[in-house]
């Protein structure tokens, strides 16, 4: 049999990257300090219902992509979202309609990823705080002390702030890494026992302290009561209240929605706040993957890309592409 490859993060990228190598024959190891698998794609389940906190729903443009997501859809694991879309703009809200098809998993967000993580081997609530090299293969080590291993090659698919602690093998790497800016998000989950009398059921937000808006009953699958909505803070409000503790954030996000929304805002029965300290990176990049192919060390994520699902997937893809690349090279 032959050594696996570590794959740290389950996310999209991790993911994606785990079942390239798996189709190619390989072994791999997933490794993740959460509870399950899905990262920024994972959903919280809630006496309101399961709530996707983090992503809301995906786009497909790039062809590999577009194919695969018919598969998924085929499978019954995501399925398109039409909600009714506004834009929020100096105040003024309006009906924004488009033809972009948009997909979110069924009946949770989570659900894609837990089925694409389906029988692979997986650790979780395990979180890797060194990764370095033998004489031959590659070791871990987790927050408990605990060593994993030996592996043939690493892959790290993590938001690239705490990527870049876990690549001293590979100093230039971890630099190139290092040098990524990732903006934080708080999210907001308000839930009323009695539906707002409003038709918005998405909604792209400018100069207010939100983003963006989704009513969860809108999507695909999900239970209509109550009903509840995501509200997400814009990057540059989230960073300047990244420290407010969270009934703040839910009351100050409240009233901003309470503002833009057109309609009466009773008291929410339900509330949440979660922060997201690595929600987008501040800039797009083209890099597809990182890797210093020569040690086995290959780095993976939304990041690496458009910050986002799509670009998480073709990351992943990128990265396993590059390593049997290489070992079919050395072979
Ligand atoms: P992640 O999903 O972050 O996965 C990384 C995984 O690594 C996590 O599971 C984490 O627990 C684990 N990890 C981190 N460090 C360690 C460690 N040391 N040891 C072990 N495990 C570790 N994209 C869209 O396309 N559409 C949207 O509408 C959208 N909305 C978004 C809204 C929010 C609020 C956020 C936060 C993101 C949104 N995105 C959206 C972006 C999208 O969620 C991401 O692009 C995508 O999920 C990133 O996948 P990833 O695998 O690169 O990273
Ligand atoms: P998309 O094509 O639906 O949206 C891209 C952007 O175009 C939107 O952010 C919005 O500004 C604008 N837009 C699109 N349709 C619109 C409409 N009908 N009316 C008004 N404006 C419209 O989706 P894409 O390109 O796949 O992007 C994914 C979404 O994920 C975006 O909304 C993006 O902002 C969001 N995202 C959020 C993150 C976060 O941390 N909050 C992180 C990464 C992505």
């Amino acid at each position: 049999m032959n050594t696996p490859i570590a794959i740290i993060g389950s996310g999209m990228a991790g993911l994606s990257a785990a079942h390239a190598l798996t189709a190619a024959g390989l072994c791999v190891q997933l490794f993740d300090k959460s509870r399950g698998s899905g990262g920024r794609m994972s959903s919280k389940r809630s006496e309101v219902g399961d709530l996707d906190l983090g992503a809301q729903y995906f786009t497909a443009r790039d062809r590999h992509f577009v194919d695969i997501v018919q598969q998924w859809q085929e499978n019954g694991w995501l399925a398109e979202w039409k909600p009714a879309l506004y834009q929020s703009q100096g105040g003024q809200l309006n009906l924004s309609p488009d033809t972009q098809l948009r997909y979110t998993g069924v009946p949770r967000m989570s659900a894609l990823t837990r089925n694409l993580l389906g029988e692979l081997p997986a650790t979780f609530a395990c979180r890797i705080t060194e990764v370095f090299r033998g004489e031959q293969h590659w070791h871990l080590v987790d927050a408990a002390g605990q060593s994993h291993g030996p592996f043939s090659k690493v892959i790290v698919a993590v938001p690239a702030p705490q990527a870049s602690v876990l690549l001293s093998a590979a100093p230039k790497l971890a630099a190139s890494v290092a040098s990524v800016v990732m903006e934080p998000v708080w999210a907001v989950v308000l839930a009323f026992a009695k539906p707002l009398d409003t038709p918005v059921e998405g909604c792209f937000v400018q100069d207010s302290p939100l983003d963006w808006l989704a009513r969860n009953r809108s999507k695909p699958g999900r239970a209509s009561r109550p009903d509840s909505w995501v509200l997400h803070a814009s990057s540059a409000w989230s960073r300047q209240h990244i420290d407010l503790p969270p009934e703040a954030v839910i009351e100050q996000l409240r009233c901003a929605f309470a503002e833009l929304i057109g309609c009466a805002v009773p008291e929410a029965d339900f509330s949440l706040a979660h922060r997201w300290l690595y929600a987008r990176p501040a800039h797009a990049h083209q890099w597809g993957a990182l890797a210093d192919a020569d040690l086995g060390l290959y780095v993976c994520g939304d990041w690496c890309l458009s910050g986002r699902v799509e670009g998480a997937w073709l990351s992943g893809q990128e990265a396993a592409r590059r390593l049997l690349e290489h070992r079919e090279h050395n072979s």
